[in-house]
């Protein structure tokens, strides 16, 4: 019998070649070799990227932005995570997975020589959102404080070393975000920035209706816009993660509903710390075309 003892602030485990959440590794071989439905539509990103921000407005494009049916359970039934598994704790993904209806949303922070085959065979319809790095570090530093499925983090300066060199949860920021971006070039990948989502709501919404072959009136897009917006799903208990017992999600530690702003890091990074980011970032992201917002203002900060 295993108890939530067995998989609460444990190391990392490695597979194929990532650091994985110690639990998750016990279930590898059925992640493999899920079978994916033609119609199902993955939400992929790498940790503290957005995910449950753009699943909760796939979930209300797909109602055509009824909130009702919105309400009719909690974010990880409606979007389960396809590699989740706690047993003894939670219904795991694919279990979870295997009772929804289609058209499935499927969340995964999988990096993409890890999401299985058959999705790929399928050709399944694949929502990228990416999140600034300096951010997506300062956002899973609180995500890993009090979400003890994670290893403690240590002090922010030790986090921000284990961040750069990818010795976190789904491994380097920099490979995820490099790798789905050229994914796209052969696989149908709508690639978003939650940037963009903070600026435009509305015109992101947009592409993802478009890409969803939806068509929604502006009073609806509306609906969805104010429904998913922080400050909503902030207070939204469907969506917060205050439904998980405080073994799992200690929200006194930090809120999973933090600050949802860019430009956070700012509060955190040091010059010095900036400084060797922005080399590493470099030398990393040498090569690609991908760029990244880290602030909002009139004018964007690029990097
Ligand atoms: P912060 O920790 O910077 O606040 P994920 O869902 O991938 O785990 O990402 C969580 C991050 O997205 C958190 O960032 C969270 O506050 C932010 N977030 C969640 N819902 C949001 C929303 N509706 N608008 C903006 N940010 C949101």
């Amino acid at each position: 019998m295993t108890s939530p003892k067995d998989f609460l602030r444990k190391n990392l485990t490695m597979v194929h070649g990532y650091p994985m959440t110690y639990a998750y590794e016990k279930n590898w071989e059925n992640i493999k070799q899920f079978q994916s439905r033609p119609d199902d539509i993955v939400i992929a990103t790498y940790p503290k990227a957005g995910t449950t921000w753009v699943c909760e407005i796939v979930d209300m494009i797909l109602n055509d932005g009824d909130i009702e049916k919105c309400k009719r359970d909690f974010i990880d039934v409606k979007v389960p995570m396809l590699e989740m598994y706690l047993p003894g704790l939670r219904t795991s993904g694919i279990e979870q997975l295997e009772k929804n209806p289609s058209p499935r949303i499927v969340k995964t922070h999988l990096p993409t020589d890890l999401l299985p085959k058959s999705f790929w065979k399928n050709n399944c319809k694949i929502i990228y959102m990416a999140r600034n790095a300096k951010d997506v570090a300062v956002s899973f530093y609180h995500f890993d404080l009090m979400n003890n499925l994670e290893p403690f983090p240590g002090s922010w300066e030790e986090y921000l070393e284990k961040f750069m060199t990818g010795n976190v949860t789904y491994g380097s920021w920099f490979n995820h975000v490099k790798n789905w971006w050229n994914k796209k070039e052969e696989h149908p990948i709508l690639f978003l920035y939650y940037e963009d989502m903070k600026e435009n709501p509305k015109q992101e919404i947009k592409k993802i209706t478009q890409f969803l072959e939806k068509n929604l009136n502006d009073e609806i897009l509306d609906k969805i816009i104010h429904h998913t917006s922080f400050e909503m799903m902030k207070e939204n208990p469907l969506v917060n993660y205050t439904h998980l017992p405080s073994t799992v999600m200690d929200h006194s530690k930090s809120p999973f509903m933090r600050k949802g702003v860019t430009g956070d890091w700012k509060n955190y990074f040091t010059v010095a710390q900036n400084e060797k980011f922005d080399t590493i970032y470099k030398n990393e992201m040498s090569g690609t075309s991908l760029q990244f917002c880290t602030e909002i203002k009139g004018t964007k900060s690029q990097i």
